[in-house]
């Protein structure tokens, strides 16, 4: 189990997909326009958020491979992706095939430790290579990889939701810039990759894939979280102020003060990135 429960990823989607950058996913659109199939590598798809909110911008064939190392998410991901669908299949050699919105969907579900198993989660081939609400997990050392070997394919990298470390709650707490900076400590530990980049993933993703000799393009995607999100902003807090006590770096009196406010709003900072080969 990675420690993301179905219930929580579920409660993040709607937001998730509100907050994308328009005009990344506008590129990508225009990037595989006039294609009639591609194909597509998501890594970390936890229950197949990425999937459901990346779809409708991509061709109408899709052959779709979801790679997690938690088989209970794999699990999840089928069925919510066939409760989803319009229409469902089987056999074509994929493990489900689906029908959403005039377009059909080939997926298959991988179970691999990404660290271990790029290169076999990757392929041969794939067109494009995506992840959402991934690489703060990842180290510097994992990012280098991956873009060796999605230029070794010369494939198109897309993603989105990469936290960038902003984070402004309301009301404020005197102590939120100290609780910020230990939470910050708490994700740059290793989540299984080795040093975690954490808010730091999206510059490294940007200067990596460039120095890879591709085209990389930016937005921002920041959570604006209000009243309509007050189930999503105190789990948000309560995990937040979970991570800060396991680092030990506040005093248990602060925290417990921090720990009752009732928050009424909050502003989490990501980043979108669309990263294009460039010119051979
Ligand atoms: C924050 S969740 C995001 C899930 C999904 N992409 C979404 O947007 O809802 C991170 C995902 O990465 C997966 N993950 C973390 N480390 C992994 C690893 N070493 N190999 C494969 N998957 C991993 C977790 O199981 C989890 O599903």
């Amino acid at each position: 189990m990675s420690g993301f429960s179905p219930e929580w990823l579920a409660l993040r989607e709607p937001v998730d997909h509100r907050s994308r950058d328009a005009g990344i996913a506008h590129q990508l659109r225009e990037h595989f326009a006039g294609w009639s199939a591609i194909r597509v590598v998501d890594l970390g798809c936890g229950t197949g958020s990425n999937l459901r909110g990346t779809f409708h911008l991509l061709p109408a064939d899709q052959s779709w491979t979801l790679v997690d190392y938690d088989r209970r998410l794999l699990e999840a991901a089928r069925e919510t992706i066939s409760a989803w669908a319009d229409s469902r299949e089987y056999g074509d050699g994929a493990d489900l095939v689906v029908m959403k919105d005039g377009k059909r969907l080939r997926l298959r579900f991988r179970q691999a430790d990404l660290n271990t198993g790029l290169d076999e989660a990757l392929g041969t081939a794939p067109d494009l290579v995506t992840a959402s609400a991934f690489f703060d997990l990842c180290s510097a050392e994992f990012i280098g990889r991956l873009a060796a070997a999605v230029a070794a394919r010369r494939a198109v990298f897309f993603t989105v939701l990469t936290y960038n470390g902003q984070q402004d709650w309301s009301p404020r707490h005197p102590a939120d810039a100290r609780m910020l900076t230990a939470f910050i400590g708490h994700q740059v530990g290793d989540k299984g990759f080795g040093p975690s980049v954490g808010p730091a993933a999206a510059p490294a993703l940007g200067a990596t894939f460039q120095s890879a000799g591709y085209v990389v393009h930016e937005g921002d995607s920041p959570w604006r979280l209000d009243q309509g999100d007050q189930r999503l902003i105190a789990d948000l807090a309560s995990g937040f102020a979970e991570a800060v006590a396991e680092t030990r770096a506040m005093d248990a009196d602060t925290l417990a003060s921090w720990s009752e406010v009732v928050r009424l709003g909050a502003v989490v900072g990501h980043t979108d990135t669309l990263a294009v080969p460039g010119v051979a």
